[in-house]
């Protein structure tokens, strides 16, 4: 007998993949390295002073140049944006990008994370322009305790009154998120899940963590998730919640009262690096594919040297299906060897 020989079905093009599985699926755009705060875990004032070398603005992505990237990242699985800087508001024109990226085919949630300062003043705008959402990062209720942790600038009324504006404007859900520091602001926790529970804001505690080089970071200033999970459980009923996707950064417990949910993020004490499909674009073009990662890939050059959409989509498929980081999972081994990380105001949080 004699067997017709089976053609191979030509299989359809892989979905793009890192070396440890991982997919692309979520991009964060760095607009602006500049903040209008110094918050000593991120920016301290000392390091980040008046002479600093911030990124001139020819040296940042135009519009057009982070559309065009960002397009060539949908195409390889990139659903989700999240707009960061530095603080994202100040850089000028943000609710006309904003507006693009929200009507890109494929995109299917863009986000802000800001520190709230400028927010009154864009929210309608910004809305206007379709963003659905917002973060807002506030780590106290406290003035002087604010004070402490933004370096001096902005207040907790400005914060507010952003969270307020877009509350009025429709952006939904607001996230806040709030970095804890041992003997800085942990006694305050209680405090901000009592503001804001049964608010629509959400509020999720952010564990400090040793990002950039200049932030002095010291374990001994982490305070695990868990405690605080613990305290709060103590003072108000909670139940995890169900991841709601793959990958999902903070976890989630709800109040068993119907007050909402609050979040951890505990990238010290739980690393998530196992379903880590994050990608970062500085505002000058580089592409980190990790929040420590020591180095970039520079996509400003070709792309200003007139490389074409297919040049650009290998390289940047190239990087990532190279890319083994797993930085929160190896974190101490990593630290005993020094490795530096790019700054997270230069890269987005
Ligand atoms: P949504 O679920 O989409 O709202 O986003 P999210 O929970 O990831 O929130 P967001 O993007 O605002 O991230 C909150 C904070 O978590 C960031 O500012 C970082 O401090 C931290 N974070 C986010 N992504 C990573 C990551 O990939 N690695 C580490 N180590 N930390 C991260
Ligand atoms: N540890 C944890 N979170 C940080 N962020 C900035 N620096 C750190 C740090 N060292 C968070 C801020 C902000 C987001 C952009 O990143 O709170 O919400
Ligand atoms: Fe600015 Fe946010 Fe960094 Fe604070 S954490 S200095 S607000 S970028
Ligand atoms: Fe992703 Fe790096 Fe964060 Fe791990 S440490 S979750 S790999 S960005």
């Amino acid at each position: 007998m004699v067997t017709a020989k089976v053609q191979p079905i030509q299989p359809r093009r892989r979905l793009l993949q890192d070396s440890l599985g991982r997919p692309l699926r979520d991009l964060r755009l760095s607009v602006i390295d500049r903040c209008n705060f110094r918050c000593p875990y991120c920016m301290p004032r000392e390091k980040f002073h008046d002479q600093y070398r911030f990124l001139k603005s020819s040296e940042r992505l135009d519009f057009t140049e982070l559309l065009r990237l960002t397009r060539l990242f949908v195409q390889l699985g990139v659903v989700k944006l999240r707009v960061t800087g530095g603080e994202p508001l100040l850089r000028a024109g943000l609710a006309d990008l904003i507006g693009d990226l929200t009507s890109l085919p494929g995109i299917e949630d863009v986000a802000l994370t800001t520190n709230g300062v400028l927010l009154a003043q864009h929210a309608a705008e910004l809305r206007a322009a379709g963003l659905q959402r917002v973060t807002v990062s506030l780590d106290s209720l406290d003035p002087g305790v604010f004070a402490q942790m933004a370096g001096g600038f902005g207040s907790v009324q400005d914060v507010l009154e952003g969270i307020a504006a877009a509350r009025r404007a429709g952006l939904s859900p607001i996230k806040l998120n709030t970095v804890v520091q041992r003997g800085i602001n942990d006694h305050q926790v209680l405090d901000m899940v009592g503001h804001f529970r049964a608010t629509d804001v959400t509020v999720r505690f952010i564990e400090y963590m040793d990002v950039g080089n200049r932030n002095d970071w010291n374990r001994e200033r982490v305070v695990p998730s868990q405690q605080l999970l613990e305290r709060i459980r103590a003072r108000w009923p909670l139940t995890a919640l169900e991841p709601a996707y793959r990958g999902e950064v903070a976890r989630r417990y709800a109040f068993d009262d119907g007050g909402g949910e609050v979040g951890f993020i505990s990238s010290v004490t739980q690393p998530f690096c196992g379903n880590c499909s994050r990608a970062r674009l500085s505002s000058d073009g580089r592409f980190y594919t990790c929040l420590f990662a020591a180095e970039g890939t520079d996509l400003r050059a070709p792309l200003r040297g007139g490389a074409s959409d297919v040049e650009l989509l290998e390289l940047i498929r190239a990087v990532w299906e190279r890319r083994a980081d797993r930085y929160s999972e190896l974190r101490d081994n990593l630290r005993a060897r020094g490795v530096q990380h790019v700054e997270m105001n230069y890269v987005g949080g």
